[in-house]
């Protein structure tokens, strides 16, 4: 890869601006000083020093976040904080896929990852990696057969659906449920199709990733081995 290339996908500016940074920055390979913006680099082996210090570059990176409320499982968007603005240096430095969606108003795990080819596969509907979800309803719960059964709701296209529950226990109006789909909007749907009204919903398991006592906003990195294990 060409290190303008190299240097502008880490957000250090754009391929034009490369040029002067290359003169006004010490950027080192192999105890090169690097000024010409067409040099060949190898993104993988070579350790990139600039101004004395390596930049860290890793490829691919799997992290999960625990997403608080209020924000969007977006890379961007002008009307609201996105997952991505939670991360900091130097994993802010990349572009990432988000694998499995939380709504604006849902909290907790999220996968965020710059493989985009794991993100789709663990999206897909026959992947069937479990999820699981701790929801507060507006009543106490007594339902849990109506869900194991399944329910019919709408999916994001309006057409409907036949959604289950692969697992599913409450305490009063506190309820734990698992399903291996994603539909959209998917948990509160289930719960309205039988009448109970979901207050809160946050995602405590992807596989065989937990969220345990994450703090809201902080965020870890995992092999992707780690889901199945
Ligand atoms: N199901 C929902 O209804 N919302 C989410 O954010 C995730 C699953």
């Amino acid at each position: 890869m060409r290190i303008d290339k190299f240097l502008s996908n880490l957000k250090y500016g754009s391929r034009s601006e490369m040029k002067s940074f290359l003169k006004q920055h010490e950027v080192f390979i192999d105890n090169i000083r690097v000024i010409l913006t067409n040099f060949e680099m190898d993104e993988f082996n070579d350790t990139v020093y600039l101004d004395g210090k390596p930049i860290f570059y890793k490829y691919p990176i799997y992290l999960a976040i625990n997403k608080p409320q209020g924000y969007l499982s977006a890379n961007r968007d002008n009307q609201y904080p996105c997952v991505v603005d939670l991360l900091k240096e130097p994993y802010n430095r990349f572009d990432y896929a988000i694998a499995g969606r939380l709504d604006l108003d849902s909290e907790g795990l999220l996968i965020l990852t710059t493989d985009g080819s794991f993100a789709h596969q663990i999206t897909l509907p026959k992947s069937h990696v479990p999820k699981t979800y701790e929801v507060l309803l507006d009543r106490d719960f007594k339902d849990s057969k109506a869900l194991i059964c399944g329910v019919t709701i709408k999916d994001g296209r309006n057409q409907l659906y036949e959604a289950k529950a692969l697992e599913i226990h409450s305490e009063f109006n506190q309820a734990w449920i698992t399903i291996d789909e994603g539909k959209f909007h998917q948990v509160k749907r289930m719960f309205e199709a039988i009448g109970y009204l979901v207050l809160k919903l946050k995602r405590i398991q992807i596989g065989q990733l937990k969220l345990n006592d994450l703090p809201y906003e902080a965020y870890f990195e995992f092999r992707k081995e780690n889901l199945y294990d």
